[in-house]
C-alpha cells in the first residue's frame, strides 16, 4: 500500500523453479509494485514472501541473491562497462582475478567483447540493455527480475533481445520474473503469464491457454482481438444456461469469410454462420483484416494472404462462418 492506495491486492502467486514467468497488464495495474515486493524494495503490508520455502519478507533487497534489470537500466554512468559489471562481484567479495574472468565471459555471452572500456553514454540503447542484463546475471543469481526490460528499444532490436533473453534463460536456467505491458513479448518469452488488472491477478496460465481460453473479456482483449458474438448466435437454451453470466467470444482468425452462397465441407451442425457487410479491408503484409458489420456488431476477421484467395472490398456482402467449438465463453 502506498498511503491510501492499494497498488496490489491479495496477490497469491507461486513462481516455479526455473520458469520464465511474466507479469502482464496495462500501465498502473500494479506490475512494478508486485516485482518490487518480490525484489524486497518494498515490504508487503500483509502476508509473506517465501523463496525456496524461507520467508524473505524481512530480508532487505541487497541481502537477497537476485539479479535485477530496471526499465531505466540504471547503469552507473561514471563507470565503464567493465566496472559496472564488476560491481556486483565486488559486493560479494569476489577477488580481482576471478572478477576479470567473469566479466570477460559475460561480455562474450552478451556479444559485447570489445566494449568493456566504454562508458554507458557511448553505447546504444540495445547495448546498454545488454550490459544491464549482463550485470544482473554476472553473479549467477538463482532469481532474475526484469521490469519492462525492452521497453526503450525499437521493434527490431526488441525482437532480437527477446531471442537473447530467451536463450540466456534457457542456458542459465534462472527462475525469471519479467514485467511487461507488451502482449507479444509476454507471449513470446514466457512459460506462464500472470495478467494483472487494477492491482489484482486476473488470470494465470500458459501463453497458449491464455490466448485460447481466456477466462474474462479483459484477458481476451488484452491478449489480442476479441469478437463478441453475444446475441447474434448461440440461442440454444441448454448452452445459454450452462454459460450464464458470460458472453460468447471468438478470435478474428477463427472466422472464415466467403461469398454468401459458398459451400463449406464441415458438417452443418458444427458450423454457424452470419451474413454481413464489409466496411473495411486492411492489408498488413502476410495478413488481411476485414471489418464486417453483422447486425449491430462490427466483427474483425483476420486471414492469411494466400494465392487464389477472394479479396473483398467495403460494401461487399459476405458470409462469415465459424466452428461452434471455436467459441469461448468469457466473463464480461
Ligand atoms: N511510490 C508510489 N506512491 C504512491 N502510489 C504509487 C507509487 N508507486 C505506484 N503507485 C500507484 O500504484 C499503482 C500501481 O503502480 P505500478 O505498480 O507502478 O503499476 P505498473 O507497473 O503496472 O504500471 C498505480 O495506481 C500507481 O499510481
Ligand atoms: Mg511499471
Amino acid at each position: 500500500m502506498y498511503g491510501a492506495i492499494t497498488a496490489v491486492k491479495d496477490l497469491a502467486l507461486t513462481v516455479r523453479q526455473g520458469e520464465f514467468l511474466t507479469i502482464l497488464g496495462p500501465s498502473g495495474s500494479g506490475k512494478t509494485t508486485a516485482l518490487m515486493l518480490l525484489a524486497g524494495f518494498i515490504s508487503p503490508s500483509e502476508g509473506d514472501i517465501l523463496i525456496a520455502g524461507r520467508s524473505v519478507a524481512a530480508v532487505p533487497s541487497y541481502r537477497r541473491d537476485q539479479g535485477i534489470v530496471f526499465q531505466s537500466y540504471a547503469l552507473f554512468p561514471h563507470l565503464t562497462v567493465r566496472r559496472n559489471l564488476e560491481f556486483p562481484l565486488e559486493m560479494r567479495g569476489i577477488k580481482a582475478s576471478e572478477r576479470a574472468n567473469r566479466v570477460d565471459s559475460i561480455l562474450e555471452r552478451v556479444h559485447l567483447k570489445d566494449f568493456g572500456g566504454r562508458m554507458p553514454s557511448q553505447l546504444s540503447g540495445g547495448q546498454q540493455q545488454r550490459v544491464a542484463l549482463a550485470r544482473a546475471l554476472i553473479a549467477d543469481p538463482p532469481i532474475l527480475l526484469l521490469d519492462e526490460p525492452l521497453g526503450a528499444l525499437d521493434r527490431n532490436l526488441r525482437e532480437q533481445m527477446q531471442g537473447e533473453i530467451k536463450s540466456l534463460h534457457k542456458e542459465f536456467g534462472i527462475t525469471t520474473v519479467c514485467v511487461t505491458h507488451d502482449q507479444e513479448e509476454a507471449l513470446t518469452l514466457s512459460d506462464r503469464i500472470v495478467v494483472m488488472r487494477g492491482g489484482v491477478i486476473e488470470q494465470v496460465d500458459t501463453p497458449e491457454a491464455l490466448y485460447d481460453r481466456p477466462a474474462t473479456l479483459f484477458v481476451a482483449n488484452f491478449l489480442g482481438e476479441a469478437n463478441l458474438l453475444e446475441k447474434t448466435v448461440y440461442e440454444i437454451e441448454a448452452e445459454r444456461s450452462r454459460h450464464a453470466g458470460t458472453v460468447a467470444m471468438i478470435r478474428p482468425e477463427r472466422l472464415r469469410i466467403s461469398v454468401p452462397g459458398a459451400t463449406r465441407s464441415t458438417e452443418a451442425d458444427q458450423r454457424e454462420s452470419a451474413i454481413g457487410t464489409v466496411t473495411d479491408m486492411i492489408y498488413a503484409g502476410p495478413l488481411r483484416k476485414y471489418h464486417v458489420e453483422v447486425g449491430s456488431r462490427l466483427l474483425v476477421v483476420r486471414e492469411h494472404v494466400a494465392s487464389g484467395q477472394q479479396v473483398f472490398s467495403p460494401g461487399d456482402q459476405v458470409r462469415l462462418d465459424w466452428l461452434r467449438s471455436d467459441i469461448r465463453f468469457v466473463t464480461p
